[in-house]
């Protein structure tokens, strides 16, 4: 049996966000009414286009543009990607989005009453080694407001995307971090029903991943599937 055909196990329940939300109201928008139908997936699905560093130039250090630092809280964040079993994923396209240090997208659709900084982009795109390993320099994003509920704000984090081999191994996520006091009041984290498996969703500051006198660090692994999974947003 190759890897193509090998069948893996059911998320435990409550591990991952439903695909309906009600606090989260915009789910209500976008979930599907009818039951989900399964589409076999062929080398179609599963293989090509693969993405690599020479065709998507990486971008190691987001909070610098011609040589200008971004404003804010410089940080390294750094983590592996593994399977089910605890194996590296190497050559994974881990694409990265976030809010600047005073929790505004370089977006037109961001019309948060917050400054925009011209030396930060807040997009970039790395890939894993051989190990499975990745790492960036970027600054920490603000917390924003955003239109859910009253006086509703997003806690700092980090948006992650995963490309495997193909278009259909796109896998989306976001990384928050430790002790933010709006975890406990924002419906999107709180969608994965399980307390264990959202504390996956935090990374774990650690001095080890930062530069001494020059970043702070945090780490962010992610697992793909098994009793480890991270949970992905549908
Ligand atoms: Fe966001």
């Amino acid at each position: 049996m190759s890897y193509i055909d090998k069948p893996f196990r059911p998320y435990a329940p409550g591990t991952q966000p439903p695909n309906d939300s009600p606090a989260y109201r915009s789910t209500i928008l976008r979930h599907p009414e009818q039951k989900l139908l399964k589409i076999p997936q062929t080398v179609t699905e599963i293989s090509g286009p693969v993405f690599t560093p020479e065709q998507y130039k990486p971008t190691e250090n987001l909070a610098v543009i011609n040589g200008h630092e971004a404003l804010g809280e410089r940080i390294i964040v750094e983590g592996h990607v593994r399977d089910e079993d605890g194996r590296a994923v190497p050559n994974t396209m881990v694409e990265i989005w976030q809010a600047n240090a005073a929790g505004r997208y370089n977006h037109a659709r961001d019309q948060h009453d917050a400054p925009l900084d011209a030396n930060f982009h807040g997009a970039g795109r790395v890939f894993t080694d051989e190990h499975g390993a990745y790492r960036f320099i970027t600054i920490k994003p603000g917390a924003y407001p955003w239109g859910n509920h009253h006086n509703a704000w997003r806690p700092n984090h980090i948006h992650f995307s995963l490309f495997g081999a193909g278009y259909a191994s796109r896998l989306i996520t976001q990384m928050y971090f430790p002790g933010d006091p709006l975890l406990e009041l924002d419906p999107i984290f709180l969608a994965t029903p399980d307390k264990l498996a959202r504390q996956r969703l935090i990374a774990k500051f650690d001095l080890g991943v930062g530069k001494p006198d020059w970043a702070l660090g945090y780490r962010f692994d992610i697992y793909l599937r098994g009793r480890l999974a991270t949970p992905m947003e549908g």
